[in-house]
């Protein structure tokens, strides 16, 4: 795998002439954030060597690099989720990616179903903490040291100080942000009522099919990450008809405005108080 990865990192920086240290992963719905930089060098996925290609409908697939206000900054536009036949290493592959090109901090978005009737679509919630329901993990199998430690803690999975840097971001430009605990399921099916009932009553808020496979691989490869999920749908406590791949567009596109703030911001680091 060691050797993929060179490989991809070394295609990409082949194309930049600056070294971005941090990165964003766009979910479903949130490609236009990409659209926020100037004179973008734009990579499409399967010009990646090793990078496998995704098939989901709302997916692009690039790899965007430039400048957001003085800062460089990869945005993975598109992203492969496990539904789709992917091996665990191959959806979180970008990651090891992103890490062998020099990122240390990492934005991951996502459209979520809401567990918790205070978070409603059109929502924003900032992760704080995950369950891993898929039924397996991106680090099975041999450890590589060079990648990462054999038994890496998940005590903060998600930085405080982004957490908090983001909340500081949402009050000066007055818009709403919660906190919340992200449970991934594997999908393709969304889950049912005795599912969500399940979820719920063991601390979930928001349930959603990727996201924590990509901040296990993170975490292992030491980089520091803000999750953001985007809530697209009630889940089926709150209603029982079906979330159309529409409702879920129309909902993300709905916060895109407040998240366009937080993620330029905390990717430049405006507004804030970092390490
Ligand atoms: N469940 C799982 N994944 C999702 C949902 C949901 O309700 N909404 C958006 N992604």
């Amino acid at each position: 795998m060691v050797h993929k990865i060179r490989e991809a990192a070394d295609f990409i920086k082949s194309k930049l002439d600056f070294s971005p240290e941090r990165a964003v992963v766009l979910g479903t719905g949130l490609n236009s954030i990409a659209e926020m930089i100037n004179d973008p060098i734009i990579i499409p996925y399967q010009d990646i060597p090793e990078l496998p290609v995704s098939t989901a409908p709302s997916h692009a697939g690039r790899l965007v690099a430039g400048f957001l206000n003085d800062t460089p900054i990869i945005i993975m536009q598109g992203r492969l989720h496990y539904y789709e036949g992917y091996s665990m290493a191959e959806i979180t592959f970008p990651i090891r990616l992103l890490k062998a090109i020099g990122i240390k901090e990492l934005i991951i978005t996502n459209a979520a179903g809401s567990l918790n009737a205070s978070m409603v679509p059109g929502d924003i919630v900032l992760l704080e903490d995950h369950i891993n329901f898929m039924g397996t993990n991106p680090l099975i199998g041999e450890n590589l040291e060079s990648l990462g430690e054999r038994f890496p803690s998940m005590n903060e999975p998600y930085n405080l100080k982004m957490i908090a840097q983001a909340e500081d971001l949402a009050k000066e430009h007055n818009f709403k942000v919660q906190r919340g605990v992200y449970l991934a399921v594997t999908g393709p099916n969304f889950e049912t009522k005795a599912e969500c009932k399940m979820f719920a009553a063991n601390g979930a808020d928001l349930v959603g099919m990727s996201t924590v496979p990509e901040v296990i691989v993170a975490i292992h490869s030491g980089i520091k990450v803000l999750g953001i999920s985007v809530v697209t749908n009630l889940s089926n406590i709150f209603h029982a008809e079906a979330h159309s791949q529409e409702e879920v567009r129309a909902n993300a596109a709905k916060a895109k405005q407040h998240l366009e703030i937080l993620i330029t911001n905390v990717l430049s680091n405006r507004g804030a108080k970092n390490d």
